[in-house]
């Protein structure tokens, strides 16, 4: 049993109950999210992970009002996203997977066109805040149209950002920005976020969730299969461990350890005494199995995801 809701409702930043979501498509049936509950605090920087097709963006997409549920109540700051969407769409800034912009309007043209959808306007001060921080500074009287694919990843973060929402959510904020802007992007989100915000992101990049997220929470195929503290969850895949590669289409079933599958050919060897790793590679050794990358250690987050999404 997962512990998903560790807050009330007036209290929470996000809440989700029992969230369903079925695409129907010809003859089949895709359950994108089948009966997702958590809620997160006011103030946590918290990650969404799971992998493709995990049903992340169906859920981030549900939040902006972009995908309507089959069923499942949301909130945000305690406001309905059916009673009081007003409130909700303030309350929340989203910054959706898909780039789409109309293509005719410069950056600083969309940024005020966005905020005038809110309603706000002499916000120029925070919109050029936004620009410094975001590296958009020079752009600012580019058309949209014209950046770079991480440009225009920038500039969608800074039009989910005109209203200064209190909970910010990203729909993999980083995916295809180099590695000099991905820092930039954590810098700002972490300032963000000691400035008050909740931030909630969904990432492929482990290292990612590993260094900003204090709670992840772990989706697969639309259902939450795990939610802790980052630390905790790898604490309890921790166990001291042997990991090293061997050649593909080994055999494993017959080397008579603990051994776990990993990614691109490696293998792990868990609860070992001092004698494993003798008795082991004697084992490889006796049967012709040349051993590679050969670590002592404890699992990371991305093992930790990968067992719990086979
Ligand atoms: N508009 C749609 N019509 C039909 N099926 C859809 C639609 N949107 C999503 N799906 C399906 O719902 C499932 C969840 O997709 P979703 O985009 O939410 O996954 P994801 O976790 O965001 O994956 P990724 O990591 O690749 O972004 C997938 O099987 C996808 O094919
Ligand atoms: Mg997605």
């Amino acid at each position: 049993m997962i512990e998903s809701i560790t807050v009330d409702k007036a209290d929470a930043a996000l809440f989700i109950e029992n969230l369903n979501k079925t695409f129907k498509r010809g003859g089949s049936k895709t359950y994108a999210l089948s009966g997702v509950s958590f809620a997160v605090e006011q103030g946590e920087f918290f990650g969404l992970l799971g992998p493709n097709g995990a049903g992340k963006s169906t859920l981030i997409n549900t939040l902006a009002g972009l995908v309507k549920p089959d069923s499942g109540s949301i909130s945000i700051l305690n406001n309905d996203f059916k009673a009081q969407w007003r409130q909700f769409h303030m309350s929340v800034g989203i910054v959706p997977q898909e780039i789409t912009f109309d293509p005719h309007f410069t950056v600083s043209e969309t940024l005020r066109l966005q905020s005038g959808y809110y309603g706000l306007r002499n916000n120029s001060e925070w919109l050029n805040k936004l620009l410094e921080n975001l590296g958009l500074t020079d752009k600012k009287d580019a058309s949209v149209f014209s950046l770079s694919g991480g440009m225009k990843r920038r500039v969608l973060i800074a039009q989910a950002l005109v209203h200064k929402p209190p909970v910010i959510i990203l729909d993999e904020p980083t995916a295809g920005v180099d590695i000099e802007l991905r820092h930039r992007l954590w810098e700002f989100m972490l300032e963000l976020n000691s400035q008050g915000h909740t931030v909630i992101l969904t990432t492929h990049y482990l290292e990612e969730a590993e260094r900003l997220c204090s709670r992840v929470a772990l989706l697969n195929k639309g259902k939450l299969v795990a939610l802790d503290e980052t630390q905790k969850l790898l604490q309890q895949f921790s166990k001291e461990r042997i990991k090293f590669a061997l050649p593909p289409g080994t055999d494993i079933s017959k080397i008579p350890f603990d051994i776990k599958p990993l990614a691109n050919h490696f293998y792990a060897v868990e609860n070992h005494n001092p004698y494993t790793l003798r008795q082991l590679l004697n084992f490889l050794n006796e049967h012709g199995l040349q051993p590679d990358g050969l670590e002592l250690g404890k699992a990371n987050l991305e093992e930790v995801f990968l067992s719990l999404t086979k």
